[in-house]
């Protein structure tokens, strides 16, 4: 099947807006394949700081991503041959992830990668450019996004469920930061485009916004 053929819907969004949670949940309702963009760049990360590789240093970390050997499996995440699945979520690989990620030339090391994902019946694709650069011919593409207070509120959940402690407060501020830094570079920024559906989750659960995302791809006449 070519791939103009193969339906995508694009999930991007700031940090914690849940497009994770969704465009799984989304991919399994409808058995499409998942793709979180995220991941990739956290992989680069991880590999980068096990290497105590400076995020300043724009020829190692693109060198790191060119050889990137990772492999996914039953919603485990390996690199190097090591599950790394914890070890990818942790907020100081995110931060250094959207330090590097600034680089054209990573980016473009990590582009084939990505869209090789793209296979039938169809893919869920969530992350900050899956619509702009990454799928622009997506059938459906979403900007998903809460209030700052939610989306913290959400992420502080996450850390107590996994025993971690954060004030709300300082969680606001790393996200503000985050936000910031990935919507204002140069390269592929987060942004939300002309083509792209607005999806507000705030004050919705995890169903309604599946649903919500669902009901948005009948509507754009591919029942699956
Ligand atoms: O979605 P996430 O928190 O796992 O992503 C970690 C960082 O990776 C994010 O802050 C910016 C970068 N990223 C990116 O630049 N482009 C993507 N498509 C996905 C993530």
């Amino acid at each position: 099947m070519k791939n103009q053929y193969i339906p995508v819907i694009t999930l991007d969004g700031p940090s914690a807006s849940g497009k994770g949670t969704i465009a799984r949940l989304v991919s399994q309702a409808l058995g499409f394949h998942y793709l979180d963009s995220g991941v990739l760049y956290r992989l680069v990360a991880l590999a980068a700081m096990k290497r105590n590789v400076d995020t300043s240093d724009e020829q190692k970390v693109v060198g790191i991503a060119r050889c990137l050997e990772a492999s996914f499996a039953d919603s485990l995440i390996w690199l190097n041959g090591v599950d790394v699945s914890d070890a990818v979520r942790a907020e100081a690989c995110g931060e250094y992830a959207s330090q590097i990620a600034q680089y054209p030339a990573l980016r473009a090391a990590l582009l084939e990668r990505q869209r090789n994902f793209r296979k039938p019946p169809g893919l869920v694709a969530d992350g900050r450019d899956m619509g702009s650069v990454i799928f622009p011919d997506a059938m459906l593409k979403i900007y998903l996004t809460a209030s700052e207070e939610e989306r913290a509120c959400r992420r502080h959940k996450q850390l107590m469920e996994k025993g971690i402690n954060a004030s709300i407060a300082e969680l606001i501020q790393a996200l503000r930061e985050r936000d910031e830094r990935d919507s204002k570079r140069v390269a592929s920024p987060l942004q939300q485009c002309e083509d792209t559906c607005l999806l507000d989750t705030t004050g919705l659960d995890i169903d309604q916004v599946v649903g919500k995302v669902l009901g948005m791809y009948a509507d754009s006449g591919n029942t699956g």
